[in-house]
Parts: structure tokens; sequence; C-alpha cells
């Protein structure tokens, strides 16, 4: 990819007819990774999302070709309870951001970053916000964690596999503070996910940080 390239890529909202494409890249995107890094959607998950429950943002090449696509889903995914699992408001307006694929030859050019934080824009300004992400998929939780995420949980979902559940509010991005040294912050890398998922659960919450990522106790932010 030339340096330009990405400049030079069309971003609009995906409609219907974009409908194939989008599965094919997805399909294209995954290849050789597990359902224990990402979610294999199917063909009637975009279609959904195409008819209403929620909006594809997508970069095209000068071609027209598609290189990237993100999801913006209104609503939890049926059957789970994010809102009582993140101690958000019974009342809460939920979106998900439920997927994304960039093209392997547009990657490293932080095009998923980008996704993000234009579906974090299309989002209602007053939504709660999640994702979910493999811990084995650092790619992917990084690139949330660098716009604003922060990781909330670990849990068993899709078909009994293990994801971070990442979350923030629509609107501008509050910046967290930089943890500070001596607040007890613990690298993420260093732990086990037993460990991880012990103080997630006791309200620590993973942040980023120069060297990757940081879990701060409560006592840090409350
Ligand atoms: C995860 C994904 C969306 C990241 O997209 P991206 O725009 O390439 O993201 P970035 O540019 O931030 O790169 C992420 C990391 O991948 C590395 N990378 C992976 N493949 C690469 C390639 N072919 N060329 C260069 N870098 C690559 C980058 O170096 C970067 O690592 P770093 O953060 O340590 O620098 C993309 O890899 C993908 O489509 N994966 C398959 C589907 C998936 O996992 N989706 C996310 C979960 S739903």
């Amino acid at each position: 990819m030339s340096p330009d390239a990405f400049s030079l890529l069309c971003w609009r909202r995906l409609g219907p007819a974009d409908r194939d494409r989008i599965f094919a890249l997805h399909l294209r995107a995954i290849q050789g990774m597990g359902p224990d890094q990402v979610r294999p959607e199917s063909l009637e998950f975009f279609e959904a999302l195409l008819d209403g429950a929620g909006r594809i943002i997508g970069a095209c090449d000068p071609d027209g070709a598609l290189v990237a696509y993100g999801v913006l889903q209104d609503g939890p995914d049926p059957g789970t309870r994010p809102d009582l699992w993140l101690g958000w408001p019974f009342d809460a307006r939920i979106q998900k951001l439920a997927g994304s694929s960039v093209a392997a030859e547009y990657r490293g050019q932080r095009l998923q970053r980008e996704l993000i934080r234009r579906r974090v824009a299309l989002a209602d300004p007053d939504a709660y916000l999640y994702a979910t992400a493999a811990p084995s998929n650092p790619a992917s939780w990084r690139s949330l964690l660098g716009e604003g995420f922060e990781i909330r949980r670990l849990r068993r979902v899709y078909q009994d596999t293990l994801r971070y559940l990442l979350a923030r509010r629509a609107g501008p991005r509050a910046e967290p503070a930089a943890p500070a040294a001596g607040d007890g912050a613990l690298r993420l890398e260093g732990l086990s996910l037993d460990e991880q998922d012990r103080l997630l659960s006791c309200g620590w919450r993973g942040r980023p940080a120069p060297s990757g990522c940081v879990l701060v106790p409560p006592e840090a932010f409350e």
C-alpha cells in the first residue's frame, strides 16, 4: 500500500447492495483464525444489520473495492445483559461495535482505529458503547483501548469462548487520566487470565499505557 493510499479511500455508509462483498471481506479477513480469536458471522447477520438492526460503514479503494468495514449494532446481542455486567442504568441506550475487518493488504495502517472513531461519532450521543475482543486478538483490543475504551470484564460468550468486554460512553472522548506511578496499576500481560478475571470482577479496569495495557484498581479512579 502506497503512503497516500489511506487518503484515497472513500468512506460511506454501506447498504443492502453491499451485503455480499461485506461477507466476502469478512470471510477473507478471518481466514486461518479460530472462533477463540474472532466470531465467524453469517450472511444473515450482515443482512439484519443492513436491514435496520444497526449501521455498517466501509472504506473503498479508488477502484471501488471494499477494503474495510465496521459494524455499529443497535442494542446488545440478544439474550445478553451488558447493562448488568457493567453496572449501567437499566434504561441505558446501548450500542455495540459488533465487528470489523480490514483487507490483508491494508493492515498495519491503523484503519481499524479509524473504523472505531467513525462508529463512535455515528453512535447516539448519550449511548453506552461496548465491544468484545478475544484476549488472543490483541490487534483488536489494543485499537479499542487507543480510542477511549476500557477493558471492564472477561467473560465466556459466543459458544463459550473467552472475550474481554470493553466499554466507553459515546460523545467526546473522556480521556482517562494516565495511571500514575505507585497507584497500584498492574501490567495486564504479566497476569494470568484467571487473575485478570478476578481483578476485573472487583472493579479494576484495563487502560492503555506506554508499555501496552495496565489494570488500574478502583481506588485510582473512583
Ligand atoms: C484486527 C484488524 C481489524 C486490525 O486492523 P488494522 O487496521 O490492520 O489494525 P492496525 O493497523 O492497528 O494494526 C494492528 C496490528 O496488526 C499488525 N499487523 C497485522 N497484519 C499486518 C500487516 N499485514 N501489515 C502490517 N501490520 C500488520 C500491526 O503491526 C499492528 O500491530 P501493533 O499494534 O503492535 O503495531 C485486522 O487485523 C483484521 O481484519 N483482522 C481479522 C478480523 C478481526 O480480528 N477483527 C476484529 C475483531 S471483530
